[in-house]
């Protein structure tokens, strides 16, 4: 190994090291913070002075991390923000944590990974990791990050290090978070893994080495494609057992009881967040340049993308059965965020549903105790109370299955139930329906 990945390593090892984490979102935040705790001093990069300033205030606007943690890290010295990327020279190691959405056509939109590596790049030095957490297609830390940080004439492996490592966090999961869930790291060189091993011992409990940058990228495009699928068979199954006359809830249920060989997924209105159904296309769209057609991605995402439309179709057939029309019935929608208990309303399926309702003439609108306000149609939409509007509504739509949701309240105050999400479980009453 060279001498400057041995001086780096010691860094590492005895705490002296300083951190960079370029992003200070939903992944950046709780990283900073977990690699705050221990020990390191860490500088978070945002392009938003607004989040630069909570966190230097010691506050948090990520509700899995406290603001009591984030108050405290700074206040010891080990954690603060800034938007001044000078200060990035003074980092021995940087991970990027930058959202990578598609465009409107549906690719990989890679311009934030590209933006936040130039500023590394500009400013790269001899002795400095660099690792991409972001979630890409399998080549980009090679063939898109590796390019511009080689920029400058440093030789990866022997002068500055380069890993892939995925972000694996589930928002709102009290059981884990960033801490113990293990890191996959994938290196440009065993000298670069080495590194990134070292860095990510430090705040994580269990770290794995793989054998390129290519397959930790892969390995989170697999997770994410897995998830997605299933819960393409599992709508898909719901929509079958829809025509059948049963209930798929009791199918799934039963069906979980084998202990071996079978993994419960469940339906639902659709996919949502920044991950699930976003992901998978990152790889498709890559397999596409190799002239392979990805078919279970893109059946299960056919059939996923349905689902809003199809909850639409049955909020039109109950509201057809007690003689009203959708056009003009008040519809409440209860939950926004794209899951239970989180605040996040990326790619939301309740987006779509508010929007195929309002088009079809509804009257729209919701509560969720977790969004007060959303952005809609250049206006705001403000979370109605619950209870009222629930007794206003010609129909109920659970959307999101929020802990705090009195289930048994809403079915008794409503007029009729759709239920998504199998939220009203265990609760019998002629007004509940369920996909
Ligand atoms: N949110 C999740 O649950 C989750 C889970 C696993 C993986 N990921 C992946 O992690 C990555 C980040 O996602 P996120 O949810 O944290 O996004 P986010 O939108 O919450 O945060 C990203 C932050 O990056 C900042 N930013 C954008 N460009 C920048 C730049 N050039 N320099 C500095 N800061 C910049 C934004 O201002 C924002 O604060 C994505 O690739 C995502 O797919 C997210």
């Amino acid at each position: 190994m060279s001498n400057l990945g041995q001086v780096l390593e010691e860094k590492i090892r005895t705490g002296q090291a300083r951190l960079g984490t370029v992003g200070l979102g939903y992944v950046g935040l709780p990283l900073s913070v977990e690699f705050a705790s221990a020990g390191l001093r860490v500088t978070g990069f945002d392009l938003s002075p607004e989040k630069v300033a909570a966190v230097n205030r010691g506050e948090s606007y990520i509700k899995d991390v406290t603001s009591e943690r984030v108050g405290a890290l700074v206040e010891a010295g080990g954690l603060r923000a800034t938007s001044d990327f000078d200060e990035l020279a003074e980092c021995d190691a940087v991970i990027i944590c930058v959202p990578t959405p598609l465009s409107k056509t549906k690719d990989p939109d890679l311009t934030m990974v590209v933006e936040a590596t130039r500023q590394i790049g500009e400013r790269l030095r001899p002795g400095q990791l660099v690792v991409l957490e972001s979630t890409t297609y399998p080549g980009t830390t090679e063939e898109l990050i590796l390019p511009i940080l080689s920029g400058r004439g440093l030789d990866v492996g022997e002068s500055f290090f380069l890993a892939f490592s995925p972000e694996r966090v589930d928002p709102g999961n009290a059981k884990y978070g960033t801490r113990n869930t293990p890191k996959i790291i994938g290196g440009m060189t065993p000298a670069c893994t080495r590194m990134a091993l070292a860095l990510y011992s430090k705040a994580i409990d269990t770290v794995i080495p793989v054998s390129s940058t290519q397959t930790a990228e892969m390995v989170k495009l697999l997770e994410n494609t897995f998830r997605s699928v299933n819960i393409g068979l599992v709508n898909e199954v719901a929509l079958m057992c829809e025509r059948l006359g049963v209930d798929v809830w009791e199918v799934i249920d039963a069906a979980a009881s084998k202990p071996f060989g079978f993994m419960p997924f469940y339906p639902g209105p659709g996919l949502g967040g920044h991950c699930i159904p976003i992901d998978p296309l990152y790889l498709s769209w890559k397999l596409k340049t190799l002239n392979y057609r990805a078919r279970f991605i893109e059946l299960a995402g056919e059939i996923n993308s349905e689902m809003p439309e199809h909850v639409c179709d049955r909020v039109a057939r109950a509201l057809n059965d007690r003689e009203k029309s959708v056009k003009g019935s008040r519809i409440l929608i209860l939950g926004v965020s794209y899951k239970r208990d989180v605040d996040d309303v990326r790619e939301s399926p309740a987006l779509d549903i508010l929007r195929i309702l309002e088009s079809r003439g509804a009257k729209i609108a919701y509560n969720d105790p977790h969004v007060p306000e959303l952005q809609w149609n250049g206006t705001v939409l403000r979370s109605e109370e619950l209870m009222p509007a629930v007794r206003r509504a010609d129909i109920v739509v659970i959307v999101t299955d929020h802990t705090a949701f009195p289930y048994r309240e809403i079915v008794d105050g409503a007029a009729v139930v759709l239920d998504t999400r199998n939220a009203t479980r265990g609760i019998r009453a002629a007004s509940v329906i369920k996909i």
